[in-house]
This record gives C-alpha cells, sequence and structure tokens, in this order.
C-alpha cells in the first residue's frame, strides 16, 4: 500500500506527479511531494485525497532538480496533511517517503525520541525523526544514519530519504515493500512500481530485502544493511505502453473485463501445445504430482480462485485441496499432511498476508508454487516455482481478468497433474477447446453489456444490500460476484450457498432485495429453483443467470454453454459487469473505490 516516487538530475516536479498519478491505485486518501531545485530553494505540498488535489495546490513556479512524492493508504493515523507523506524532522532537514508498516514504531519513540515534539501520528515520522537524531548525535553522515536507524526498525518498509544540506543524493531502503530504480542518462529514478515512470526509461533494477541505497544523477551505489557491497543487476522492461493506458474505455475496470478473452487466448497459446496438451515445467507438474494434499493460499478475489482451483485439483487431478485465507493461516498454520504443496495465488506478487505463509513454508522446507501477473514479485522470486498469468497490467483496483487467468492456469495445472497421474478425466478434459469456447462465451456477454447494464440499473442502483446465491461451482462464484459489487458500488452485497440462506439470513430479505441467482451446477440446478422460490416469496427481485441447458424462459442472463468446471468464466463476467455499471450508475469512481488499495502490502 502508498506509493512513493523519487528523481534525481531532471526537472522533477512533473516525474513526481506523473508517477504518483499512476501509482494512485496503491493509495488514494493524500499526498505529497518535496522538492529541492539544488540552489537553495525547496517546496513542501501536502494535501488530503487525490494527486489532483496536490497538483491543483502547488504553484506554478515550484519546480526541483531532485524530488519525492508519496499517495498514501493510511495505516497509522488519519488522511490528514500532517498525516500525509513527505514527513519530516523537527529541525526540518530531512524529508521522507515510505511505503510499510514501522511496527516497533512505539518502542523506538520511547526509547529514542523523549523531547522531540512530533507533528503527526505516523510511524514514518518517527524513522525520520530517529534519522535525523542519529546524526546530531553521534554526527555521521546520513547514509549511515538511515542504516543505523534501520537496524533497530522491525517491519516492512520502501523508502526514500532526503537531506537537504546533501540534496543531490537519494537515500533509499527496501524490506518487504517494492522499490525498484529506474536508471536514465544523466538522472535516477525510484519508485514503487517500474509501471509508473515508464515514459521516463525502460531500465530498471529491483532493490531486494535488506538493501539500502545512496543514488545521485550518475551514480547508483547499493549495499546490504550488513554492509556487504552488492553489484546490482538491470533489465530491460518490454511491455507495450497501451498495455498501462485507458483507450477508449471510461475506466480501466471496463477495459480489463474486455481483455479477458484475449487474456484466455494467450494463456492458451502459452500452456498448451496444438494437441491440447499442457506445455507446463516438468518439475511443477511433477512436484504437484507427488502432493498428497494441496494447500492453496490466498486473499480477497485470488482466494475466491482458490477455492475454484479446489474443485479443478480434486476433479482433475484427484489430489484433495485446501484453501486458506493467508492471512489466518499465517499465524495458525494448518494441520499438514506428509507431503504438502503449497500454491499461492496473487496478482499483484506483493500481498503481505500470503508472503507470511510463505516465509514459513520456506522455513519448513515445504515446496511452493506461486501463480502470479508479476513475474519478478516477492511471491514469485521467493516460492519454489512460479508461472506467470499474463494478464497484462490490471489497474483497476478490483481485480476481473487475473481472477479469469488464475482460473484458467489452475485448469491447466490440475490437468497436467491429473495427466501425469493418468487421471482419465484429465486426459479427456479437451482444455484448449473449451477455453477457446469460453473466450467466445465471454465476447457474447460483453456483446450483450447493455442489457446487463440495464439489469443493474433497475434492481441494484436503488438497492442498499444484494445477495448472491448458487450451489456447487457457483458458491465460490457467488463469493467473488459478491465481493466484486460491493467494493465498487458499495452496495452490501454477500455471496451464499443457495440452501445456507433458510438457516438464518432469509430473515433479511425484504420487498424487493436484490437476489441474484447464478445457475450452473446442474445436479442441484432443481434444488436452486426451489431456493429461488423460498425469496420470492418473501418478496425479493430475482435476477437469474443461467447456462443456455438449465435456463428458464424468463431468465434474466442466459449463459452460453461451457464445460462445468469453466462456467465461472463466464458467470463471473455478468458478475464484473453489473459491479461496474452498478458503481459507474452512481458516480463513483469505478477504478479507485473508497478505502481501497489495489497491492495490499501491509498485513
Ligand atoms: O494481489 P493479490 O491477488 O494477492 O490481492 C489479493 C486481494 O487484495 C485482491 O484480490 C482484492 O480482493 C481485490 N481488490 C478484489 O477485487
Amino acid at each position: 500500500m502508498c506509493g512513493i516516487v523519487g528523481v534525481i538530475g531532471k526537472s522533477a516536479k512533473e516525474i513526481v506527479l506523473n508517477g504518483l498519478t499512476n501509482l494512485e491505485y496503491r493509495g488514494y486518501d493524500s499526498a505529497g511531494i518535496y522538492l529541492n531545485d539544488l540552489q537553495g530553494h525547496q517546496y513542501l505540498t501536502k494535501t488530503v485525497g487525490r494527486i489532483n488535489n496536490l497538483k491543483a495546490k502547488m504553484l506554478p513556479d515550484e519546480e526541483g532538480l531532485v524530488g519525492i512524492g508519496h499517495t498514501r493508504w493510511a495505516t497509522h493515523g488519519k488522511p490528514t496533511v500532517n498525516n500525509a507523506h513527505p514527513q519530516f524532522d523537527q529541525i526540518k532537514r530531512f524529508y521522507m517517503v515510505h511505503n510499510g508498516v514501522i511496527e516497533n514504531y512505539q518502542e523506538l519513540k520511547e526509547k529514542y525520541l523523549k523531547g522531540v515534539e512530533l507533528q503527526s501520528n505516523t510511524d514514518t515520522e518517527i524513522l525520520v525523526q530517529l534519522v535525523s537524531q542519529i546524526v546530531q548525535k553521534k554526527q555521521v553522515d546520513p547514509f549511515t544514519a538511515l542504516k543505523a536507524a534501520l537496524a533497530e526498525v522491525r517491519g516492512s518498509y520502501a523508502i526514500i530519504l532526503i537531506d537537504n544540506l546533501k540534496p543531490d543524493h537519494l537515500f533509499i531502503a527496501k524490506n518487504k515493500s517494492p522499490l525498484m530504480l529506474g536508471l536514465g542518462k544523466g538522472f535516477n529514478l525510484v519508485a514503487s512500481d517500474s509501471l509508473s515512470v515508464l515514459d521516463q526509461t525502460k531500465e530498471f533494477i529491483d532493490l531486494q530485502d535488506g538493501e539500502v541505497g545512496d543514488i545521485t544523477k550518475n551514480h547508483i551505489h547499493i549495499e546490504k544493511l550488513t554492509g556487504e557491497k552488492v553489484t546490482p543487476k538491470s533489465y530491460q522492461l518490454k511491455i507495450d505502453p497501451s498495455q498501462v493506458s485507458k483507450g477508449p474505455y471510461d475506466f480501466y475496470m471496463l477495459k480489463e473485463i474486455c481483455e479477458q478473452p484475449n487474456v484466455l487466448r494467450r494463456l492458451t497459446q502459452l500452456y498448451l501445445d496444438e494437441n491440447g496438451n499442457p506445455q507446463v515445467d516438468q518439475q511443477i507438474t511433477s512436484v504437484l504430482a507427488q502432493a498428497d494434499h494441496l494447500y492453496i493460499f490466498a486473499a480477497g478475489t485470488s482466494y475466491h480462485a482458490g477455492l475454484v482451483g479446489k474443485l479443478l485439483f480434486e476433479h482433475f487431478a484427484q489430489i484433495p485441496t485446501e484453501v486458506d485465507f493467508a492471512s489466518e493461516a499465517g499465524y495458525h498454520f494448518p494441520m499438514l499432511s506428509q507431503k504438502p504443496v503449497f500454491i499461492f495465488l496473487s496478482q499483484s506478487g506483493e500481498t503481505a498476508d500470503s508472503r507470511v505463509v510463505l516465509q514459513e513454508a520456506i522455513k519448513r522446507k515445504i515446496p511452493s508454487l506461486t501463480l502470479t501477473n508479476v513475474p519478478n514479485s516477492t511471491l514469485a522470486r521467493e516460492a519454489s516455482y512460479a508461472m506467470a498469468l499474463e494478464a497484462g497490467p490490471e489497474i483497476a483496483v478490483a481485480s476481473t481478468k487475473a481472477y479469469t487467468a488464475q482460473l484458467a492456469v489452475e485448469a491447466v495445472l490440475a490437468k497436467a497433474v491429473g495427466m501425469k497421474l493418468q487421471h482419465k478425466e484429465a486426459h479427456d478434459f479437451d482444455l484448449r477447446h473449451e477455453l477457446a469456447i469460453a473466450a467466445e462465451g465471454i465476447e457474447q456477454i460483453i456483446s450483450a453489456k447493455a442489457k446487463i447494464e440495464q439489469v443493474a440499473n433497475t434492481y441494484l442502483l436503488p438497492s442498499r444490500n444484494a445477495f448472491y446465491i448458487g450451489r456447487g461451482i457457483d458458491y465460490p462464484l457467488a463469493l467473488e460476484a459478491a465481493l466484486k459489487l460491493k467494493e465498487v458500488s458499495y452496495i452490501q452485497t454477500e455471496g451464499f450457498a443457495a440452501a445456507e440462506l433458510k438457516h438464518g439470513t432469509i430473515s433479511l430479505i425484504e420487498q424487493k432485495t436484490p437476489v441474484i441467482a447464478l445457475v450452473n451446477d446442474p445436479v442441484t440446478a432443481d434444488l436452486l429453483r426451489g431456493n429461488i422460490q423460498e425469496v420470492l416469496a418473501r418478496g425479493a427481485n430475482v435476477i437469474a443467470i443461467a447456462s443456455e441447458q438449465l435456463a428458464h424462459e424468463n431468465d434474466d442472463v442466459i449463459l452460453p454453454t461451457v464445460n462445468y468446471y469453466l462456467t465461472p468464466l463466464i458467470s463471473v463476467v455478468v458478475a464484473q459487469l453489473l459491479a461496474y455499471y452498478a458503481s459507474k450508475n452512481k458516480g463513483l469512481d469505478v477504478d479507485k473505490p473508497r478505502n481501497l488499495a489495489k497491492s495490499v502490502t501491509v498485513e
């Protein structure tokens, strides 16, 4: 959470502001910028709200040859101007932007900062004040002081520090929160995410945990906190700029929904050969095939993709599979089988909750596989194996195409492992063909989006709450559909195993409560129709979304036929569109719902 950006050696204002705008997906409740023109002028501007507020507050002649900026998702202290970054020390010599959480900030405050008048409630201010104290008391240079301060810190951080007595340096540090260097000719950049400064350079260095750096416009010095010098390797980021632009769409969310057919086609090319045989690293298939139990860990939408994954692995590979919230498993580890394999699902590859579980898996020497959309992310690097989701950059906070990519890659893996174990179900599963049908199905849904918008306007917009119900594979889908709707439209929505409603929650059904029923499971379709009658009898407005062969005449959305195990790929698109239109037509910022951030790097 939070995005940071820094530049040295080039007019900094525009680069920092553009970078922050691109990083807004990481948090957007307040923002700030510090500029220094290296000729004795410095400017600090902070605001509550979005980067546009920050731009509006800055004066035209404020410019710098070095600058740092921050867009915040509040952890310690409310989103106020004082709590916005950059944070500074009491003599206003040091300015710091920070992404992460200093867990022992209270302890540091009591031990080292007695008598220091604090301006904010942030953990970051404690750190910058501590650096300042060390410089003053020990008469050391700021880089030495930063390292000494960090030696006392427990927690996560990506940091950029400026000393206004030495403003031609950026001091940086990383632990658990992402940070990269962008290399330019006569200038250098630091950012939470390379995409945020892609207009300036394509050459990057990923900082590793425990590394600190002293950066000038022409020089990069990186070392470990232990003092060992690091020779970093740079790489060229190969990315088509159109992937990160909104194109003709009003919001990224719609663009990303519409990209899903191509994501499925890309994954088919990547992971299945012309005969439909899985093209998966043999080592990965072997390790999974040897497992007596799979454990999937994830959060939010990725967790919901894991729940569908459980059905896929159990059906096609016939390996018992458990799905856990990473946030829970990290501190209450599940009881493990003899030969467990851990699978981490994460769009960003940076989710702190999942990382806690992965660290424990590494300690216990449990083989692990990360499925992620960001190939050199932390979870990809640290797991034993990684597979790419290849969904392209997902910018909207609400995850859409990464979910469908996760389902498709799980299906590939389930088939690959099932074939290795010689299960008939896996051999007979013509996934290449089925994914092609699913891609076409999604296209059909997207071309009927006007109808879905009408449903959203009629039933969802007037309501404060809603339910999704489903049985079989539609239950995990109901959870994902409900998350999508509540996340972007603020309509309180719950996803339910349809039969469970009558065990208590049906008391919430009132006249016109929207109940969206998913009907893809042939085994329980009749029972589900019964559950629909139960809520209709209590006044609900039922919206039925049914696959062609199970549909009734008055159902609201009829889904093209696809393999049962791939039905979530299709149904989810209807749910995504319902959420999108409910949010858009309420006049909300679809891509940046309140209180959220895209990449959740705090626990
Ligand atoms: O990057 P991850 O997949 O690990 O993120 C997990 C969740 O934070 C994420 O899926 C979140 O629930 C989305 N905003 C949902 O749309």
